[in-house]
């Protein structure tokens, strides 16, 4: 053999083992792999946190709280402390357990607080103002998932949040973009000049260091929840009320108390999936989803073909309508989960199905039943040795919440409150619309989205997803556990192809640029449907487990976002 050869292959067989030793793809189409454990998430920091609780012996429990504090740091955009989300566990003894951290409306609420005084819903309020802001839950969330089920002990899956806001880390071109364009809202919101705000223009690789931040995470590590709810960060939070308008008080935040909740549970095709009751809509509508398109043969029908994209509209313009009457907070409205959810039912939504023309959404309403987002989220995968497994959305809602941080705190507030229905029929950020089930109240939690989502076969951890994206979370969700299921991608192909999402109200099927070609969109506008061209949709995180355990990372290229495995 010749010596160029053999450095060929020298050199081919050394980025092989630099490949599986950092956890990169190990051929095209696939995402990276690994054996022992899995961390998928929306920054690589984040990840990288993650996978070192994982080998220091954490289990899944412990490296998802590590990773939503190190996001709270390194992805301010939508990892939070003062925010909310879903957390969906799978054990290695196969129990499932989902845990509620959403934020909650403030005692002071009231039902038309966004309305003018002529009727109508005030822009912005909101949104982009301190009103916006719900009850933050995650830090109570992130205190009784690890008091549960967490192996390490409490400081240290959160020290090395602390110790990344104290040295800084390097922002990524896309981070520095976006604090960028926020500069003027950030001026104009804040009370006071926040670190995010730099006099010069932010460049891919600056060192952003957030002492506030870290200061606050240390009263977290020493006091647990106290040292959020109460104490100084209470007071800093109470004091930003006071100063912009708001209306958290110190009684709302003792009262905060995140709940655990019984899964949505159902079977698609040979496959059992878990996700997120009320007061997400996310595991309703996906049960829905799955059990109206379970009637159709996908599979033959093609990947993002006229047909399919027609069968997958029709379906969602029909869930979303569900979801705008029946969905809200459970602690609240009685919500009709099993009547949504029945297999009859289901089968009844099938059938208003035409084969070969669209159902326009203004003669599509709730169905009758028998009885009774610069937007931003984040989502993380992640699945250890020993089969445990979470499936965590977390979310300030809008890019940066309402964009104010807390002066003395560092961290950005919530704008989750316009998740809520401010007025029958007028349409939130994501152009949602509800009714009563989902009016403001004190107290109350408002309605979601977010669909963590894990999934099982013969009683063995398949696949873990989920997806930020406002009201395309959930069919983003859904498309990529089709695209694996009854397409055979794998976990990387599933999470990078093109998305499409209807969501019943505005009438319209929404497309990543390439996602449907020119003759299926002209196929689609002869069958009555309307179709409008978008930017990204989701940002699904996810781990596909091979059948001899080896776990396949997904981690979206439509952002920064990172799976590394080992
Ligand atoms: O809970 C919800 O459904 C929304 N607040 C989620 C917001 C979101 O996904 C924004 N991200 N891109």
């Amino acid at each position: 053999m010749k010596p160029e050869a053999l450095t060929k292959i020298a050199l081919f067989t050394l980025s092989l083992i630099l490949i599986n030793s950092c956890g990169a793809p190990s051929h095209e189409g696939m995402g990276p792999i690994g054996k022992q454990g899995m961390v998928v998430s929306a920054h690589p920091e984040a990840t990288n946190i993650g996978l070192s609780i994982l080998r220091k012996g954490g289990n899944a429990i412990d490296a998802a709280v590590a990773v939503q504090f190190a996001l709270a740091v390194c992805y301010p955009a939508a990892g939070n402390i003062a925010g909310g989300g879903f957390f969906v566990i799978r054990t290695s003894a196969q129990k499932v357990y989902t845990l509620d951290f959403r934020e909650k409306a403030p005692l002071a609420a009231s039902k038309n607080m966004y309305i003018g005084p002529d009727g109508e819903v005030v822009k912005g309020l909101s949104t982009q103002t301190i009103l916006a802001s719900g009850v933050p839950g995650t830090v109570d969330g992130m205190v009784k998932s690890h008091e549960k089920l967490g192996s390490l002990t409490w400081s240290a899956v959160i020290q090395p949040a602390i110790d990344l806001a104290r040295k800084g880390f390097s922002i990524t071109r896309r981070q520095a973009n976006d604090l960028n364009s926020i500069k003027k809202s950030l001026i104009e919101r804040n009370t006071w000049k926040p670190v995010f705000i730099k006099d010069s223009i932010w460049k891919e690789g600056d060192l952003l260091v957030q002492t506030e931040l870290a200061l606050t995470l240390e009263r977290i590590r020493d006091s647990k929840r106290e040292g959020f709810y109460s104490g100084p960060t209470a007071d800093y939070i109470v004091q930003q009320m006071l100063e912009s308008g708001g209306l958290i008080t110190h009684q709302d935040l003792q009262d905060y108390q995140s709940v655990w909740r019984e899964p949505i549970t159902g079977n698609y095709r040979n496959y059992t999936f878990y996700s997120m009751a009320p007061p997400s809509s996310g595991g309703v509508a996906l049960k829905q989803l799955l059990g109206i398109i379970s009637k159709f043969d996908l599979k033959s029908a093609g990947h993002n073909t006229v047909k399919s994209i027609h069968l997958m509209a029709e379906a969602e313009k029909r869930v979303y309508a569900d979801r705008a009457e029946y969905l809200g907070d459970p602690d609240f409205v009685a919500v009709p989960v099993n009547e949504l959810t029945d297999e009859k039912y289901l089968s009844k939504r099938a059938d208003e199905i035409k084969a070969d023309k669209a159902t326009p959404s203004d003669s599509i309403k709730a169905g009758v039943l028998g009885k009774a987002e610069s937007m931003e989220t984040t989502h993380f995968s992640i699945a250890d040795r020993w089969g445990n497994a979470v499936s965590a959305t977390t979310t300030l809602n809008g890019g940066y919440g309402n964009q104010i941080v807390v002066k003395g705190g560092g961290f950005f507030l919530n704008n989750e409150m316009d998740d809520f229905s401010s007025k029958p029929g007028s349409p939130n950020i994501y152009g949602l619309i509800g009714n009563y089930a989902n009016a403001i109240e004190p107290g109350k939690r408002m309605l979601s989205c977010m669909t963590p989502t894990l999934i099982t076969k013969n009683d063995k951890l398949y696949m873990v997803v989920g997806s930020p994206g406002g009201s395309t979370i959930i069919t983003s969700v859904f498309q990529t556990i089709l695209n694996v299921i009854d397409y055979g991608m794998s976990m990387q192909q599933a999470v990078s192809a093109k998305r499409y999402h209807h969501q019943w109200l505005p009438d319209l099927i929404q497309y990543e640029p390439t996602a449907i070609d020119t003759v299926s969109v002209s196929g689609l506008l002869a069958m009555g449907h309307h179709l409008k061209k978008i930017g990204n949709i989701g940002r699904v995180d996810a781990i596909l487990i091979w059948p001899d355990g080896t776990m396949e990372g997904g981690a979206d290229p439509r952002g920064d976002d990172a799976a590394k495995g080992f």
